[in-house]
């Protein structure tokens, strides 16, 4: 399928999806969002694909919400078609495993579509922050919600407040971001660690997805017994013999996803 504001390229197993709205810093309006969520949905299904990378530009991942398509709303306009929330449920109802690969800013709505993956591994360039409060608005795709869950109150508060941008480095010392490397290293290191997870078995690969989302959802004792049903269940699957065979027999494993 051709689209217009991403860009869209499958190799090894790995869909690369690229925010491609360079003259507006890859700004989300709701074109790209539609269209990433069904670029989204068509890795989801296909066989060919295993991991999926969204990424930006070097100097933008995403500068926010297309700041001009809102800005003449009214309230009974966002309310009534409740922006943002049908596509942000296409968005987290993805099972296969996203990365975010953030260069450059990743602001607003930029930010909580990194959330919104599975792990961001970082450029040293790039910048996160919450700067709705400078608009006179908040954040509605996570922003006080995930990014409080991901680096504690206190830092949350501080941006979503103050609207400060936060740089890689103290990004991953709170937690938000997996890794940072150099600028020049950002694709290499995603694609890498999409191509270890492609090895995998998808059906520990979409339990593990589930388990650690769900732990984001309920009280512990309920995500304890949650990861123990599936990881129970996986013992019925062709992959866990598979895998402990390989590692009792000092081989490769080979999984079929079976
Ligand atoms: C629409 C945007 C945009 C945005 C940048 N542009 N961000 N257009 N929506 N969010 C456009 C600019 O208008 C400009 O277009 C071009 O991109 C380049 O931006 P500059 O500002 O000239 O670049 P620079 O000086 O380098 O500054 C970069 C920047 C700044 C710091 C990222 O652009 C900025 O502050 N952007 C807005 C960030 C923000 O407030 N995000 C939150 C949005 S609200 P022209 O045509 O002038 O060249 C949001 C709500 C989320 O996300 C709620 C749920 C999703």
């Amino acid at each position: 399928m051709a689209f217009e504001t991403i860009n869209v390229d499958v190799q090894d197993h790995v869909c690369l999806i690229k925010l491609n709205r360079p003259e507006a810093l890859n700004a989300l309006n709701t074109e790209l969002l539609s269209e990433l969520a069904t670029a989204l949905e068509d890795a989801d299904a296909s066989d060919k694909v295993r991991c999926i990378i969204v990424t930006g530009s070097e100097k933008a991942f995403a500068a926010g919400a297309d700041i001009k398509e809102m800005s003449e709303k009214s309230f009974v306009d966002v309310y009534s078609e409740d922006l943002f929330a049908k596509v942000s449920n296409r968005i987290i109802g993805i099972r296969k495993p996203i990365i975010a690969a953030v260069s450059g800013y990743a602001l607003g709505g930029g930010c909580e579509l990194a959330m919104m993956c599975d792990f961001i591994i970082a450029s040293d360039t790039a910048k996160f922050g919450q700067p709705e409060i400078n608009l006179g608005v908040m954040p509605g795709m996570g922003g006080s919600q995930r990014l409080t869950r991901f680096i504690g109150k206190s830092k949350a508060m501080d941006m979503n407040l103050t609207g400060r941008f936060m740089e890689a480095e103290e990004a991953e010392r709170a937690g938000l971001v997996s890794r940072v490397v150099p600028a020049k290293k950002l694709m290499d290191e995603a694609t890498g660690a999409a191509q270890k997870i492609a090895e995998k078995s998808q059906l520990s690969v979409m339990a593990t997805k589930e388990a650690v989302n769900r732990s984001y959802e309920v009280p512990l004792a309920e995500g304890l017994l949650y990861e123990r049903r599936l990881f129970h269940s996986l013992f019925a699957t062709e992959d866990q013999k598979e895998g402990m065979g390989a590692f009792l027999e000092k081989r490769e494993a080979q999984f079929r996803d079976k």
